[in-house]
């Protein structure tokens, strides 16, 4: 209990998934909680939970989209609870149907993913950094993706944008990190999360499972606690780091699946 006490964390996109996860996690070991959404009824809810298993939340309206609506968001956490020491960009999002390889990539689309998944990120950073320096420090904690780091068939928008969040994050804990300022992203593989399980036919679930060099799926939590780590004192002396949390999926050699199949003929 109170790894993360006396601390006060906005967290977007907190409604569901990873968000929700680390907005509960947060919130059982100390910290006050804005859970900001779009879906600003799912944030209530989640809010009213934690309050009455006697934590401390409230929920909010996000459009992360929009810039004034991410000011709003910090300013109305430095209203509520005094500061901002924690800042977790989390909203980031894909549609399978129109971000698709680099020459059939719908334009609108390729806009829309780099506003919401990574300018989200720098405008919550921007808004929350002046906050941070005044409260003496603080640690912000960015949701990138594996899609940052890996080539893929289609989700080009999606994976530059994640890039730009692995890269943001650096810049942005060089730039702060002597005011106290830590700033770290997680990388997620693929999660169980809600919008994962009902997105995902089974049979590309099952590829996903395949090359994991664990033999299970991740879960909202496995996120959630390492988020947890990073907002924490315990991770005093990290920052500008990317933590893939990802099941040995892109550790290994990417064929080793299939050559362990090869290498099975002889083993008969
Ligand atoms: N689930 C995975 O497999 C996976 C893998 C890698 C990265 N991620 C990243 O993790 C983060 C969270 O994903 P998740 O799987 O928990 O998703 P999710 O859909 O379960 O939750 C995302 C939340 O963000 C909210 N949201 C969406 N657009 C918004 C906007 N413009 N303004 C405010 N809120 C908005 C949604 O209402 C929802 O509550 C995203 O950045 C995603 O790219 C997820």
């Amino acid at each position: 209990m109170g790894r993360v006490q006396g601390k006060v964390a906005l967290i977007t996109g907190g409604a569901s998934g990873i968000g929700l996860s680390t907005a509960r996690l947060m919130a059982r070991e100390g910290a006050k909680v804005v859970i900001a959404d779009y879906n600003v009824n799912g944030a209530n809810e989640a809010a009213a939970a934690i309050r009455d298993s006697g934590g401390e939340a409230v929920g909010l309206f996000l459009d992360a989209s929009k810039e004034a609506s991410i000011k709003e968001a910090v300013e109305f956490t430095v209203k509520q609870y005094g500061m901002i020491t924690v800042l977790f960009n989390n909203v980031g999002l894909t549609d399978l149907q129109k971000d698709l390889d680099v020459v059939n990539i719908d334009l609108v689309e390729w806009d829309r993913l780099m506003n919401v998944n990574a300018k989200s990120v720098l405008l919550g950073s921007r808004f929350a950094i002046p906050h941070m320096v005044k409260a003496g420090g603080g640690s912000i904690v960015n949701t990138a993706s594996m899609a940052g780091f890996a080539g893929d068939s289609v989700r080009s928008a999606y994976g530059a944008s994640k890039a730009a969040v692995v890269n943001l994050t650096k810049y942005t804990a060089a730039q702060y990190g002597k005011d106290n300022i830590r700033c770290n992203a997680v990388a997620p593989g693929l999660i169980l999360t809600p919008a994962a399980k009902t997105s995902m036919p089974q049979a590309v679930l099952d590829i996903f499972e395949k090359y994991n060099a664990l033999p299970y799926h991740g879960e909202a939590d496995d996120i959630g606690y390492t988020v947890l780590f990073l907002a924490s004192d315990e991770s005093k002396f990290i920052t500008g780091q990317t933590i893939q949390v990802e099941g040995g999926h892109y550790m290994a050699n990417p064929s080793i699946s299939d050559f362990n199949q090869y290498l099975a003929q002889f083993q008969q």
